[in-house]
């Protein structure tokens, strides 16, 4: 189990417990938070659009080609614009500090 520091869309902020074998977008999902993740997980909807706050987008997996091309469809990205569905929890992520992004 991690913890994951959460703002949502309303600006309140939530300190969750996360298991290590799902993706961020899915806890998000399984958690209640309002994110839609249409798509089901498979980077073709941009839905789980978050923001990494502080220096957590230096620390996670490269964006790749496809996730790129999604955010490039989608509203209100950032330079910390992530897709959800694609940041994989691990140990090394204890701590990590995201905003959900507007839709
Ligand atoms: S859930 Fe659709 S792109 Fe992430």
């Amino acid at each position: 189990m991690i913890k994951i520091n959460i703002k949502d869309r309303n600006g309140n902020n939530h300190e969750i417990d996360a298991d290590t074998d799902y993706t961020l977008m899915e806890v998000l999902r399984d958690k209640g938070f309002d994110i839609e993740a249409s798509c089901g997980g498979c980077c073709a909807c941009a839905t789980c659009h978050v923001y990494l706050c502080d220096n957590w987008l230096s620390k996670i997996k490269p964006i790749d080609d496809d996730e790129e091309a999604m955010l490039d469809q989608a509203f209100n990205v950032k330079k910390n614009s992530r897709l959800s569905c694609q940041i994989e929890l691990s140990d090394e992520l204890d701590g990590l500090n995201i905003e959900i992004a507007q839709e």
